[in-house]
């Protein structure tokens, strides 16, 4: 049987290159989202069997359960659990409205936190796996305009780490990925060329070396910028 991997977040952007690299490489994949046309989209482009969709808004605890629930459905070990989903909301800490905050570690926080809970045991079950959170490189230094947003990103790296202290025995590896600008939705609107982003599937590659590597060694952490720098 092929293995799973699973994806939050992967209609677009970095998650769906994730989903199309897992699934050109012969994995299976469940991945979610809010919007349910995107993802059966995505089974139009991918090989439909391989793909189990599910329309969830991981801000919320019920449907990120509700995920876990499909997941553990599928009755099958999970092999790579990717914490992928996230919203960036621009905005100044002393200035911003109190739910920018609370939106993002809710997204890009508690999100990865239940969904990992939730499936550590068919994570654990799948013997060499990996679980990888999409963390940023706001998860290392503080940009202006983007207080809440690194506030969370830090967060989700100090989970991460904690993560995989708390799996070093178990076999199961964990990799914290830094991005940096990558030319995804999120950077929808900009007037700068393509050639100053780093590219989603460039992010999936890194993912897949990481992965790639024997039982006996784990990359902890991923930091990958634009060639030219930082935006
Ligand atoms: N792009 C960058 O420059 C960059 C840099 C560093 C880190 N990152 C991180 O990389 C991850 C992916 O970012 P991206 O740029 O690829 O974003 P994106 O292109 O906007 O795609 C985000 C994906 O997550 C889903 N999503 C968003 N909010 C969700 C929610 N509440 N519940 C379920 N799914 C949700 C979206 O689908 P729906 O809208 O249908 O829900 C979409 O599939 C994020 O964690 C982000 O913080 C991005």
């Amino acid at each position: 049987m092929r293995k799973l991997v699973v994806v939050t977040g992967g209609s677009k952007g970095i998650g769906r290159a994730l989903v199309e690299k897992f699934s050109g490489e012969g994995y299976d994949v469940a991945v979610c989202a809010r919007n349910l046309a995107l993802l059966e989209e995505l089974t139009a482009t991918l090989e439909p069997a391989a793909l189990h969709i599910f329309s969830a808004d991981v801000s919320r605890k019920e449907e990120v359960e509700a995920f876990g629930d499909f997941v553990l459905a599928l009755n099958r070990p999970v092999s790579v659990l990717v914490n992928n989903a996230g919203v960036f909301i621009p905005g100044k800490l002393l200035e911003e409205d109190e739910q920018n905050l609370r939106v993002q570690l809710d997204t890009n926080v508690w999100s990865a936190y239940y969904l990992t809970r939730k499936l550590i045991s068919r994570v654990k079950a799948a013997g060499c796996a990996h679980i990888f959170n999409i963390c940023s490189i706001a998860s290392l230094a503080a940009y202006p305009h983007s207080g809440s947003y690194s506030v969370s990103k830090f967060a989700l790296l100090g989970f991460s780490k904690s993560l995989r202290e708390e799996l070093k025995e178990t076999g199961v590896k964990v990799t914290s990925v830094m991005p940096g600008a990558t030319l995804t939705d999120s950077w929808a609107g900009t007037d700068l060329p393509d050639t100053r982003f780093i590219r989603a599937a460039d992010v999936a590659e890194a993912v897949w070396a990481a992965f790639r590597l024997s039982p006996s060694a784990v990359m902890e952490e991923i930091v990958i910028r634009p060639q030219a720098g930082d935006l």
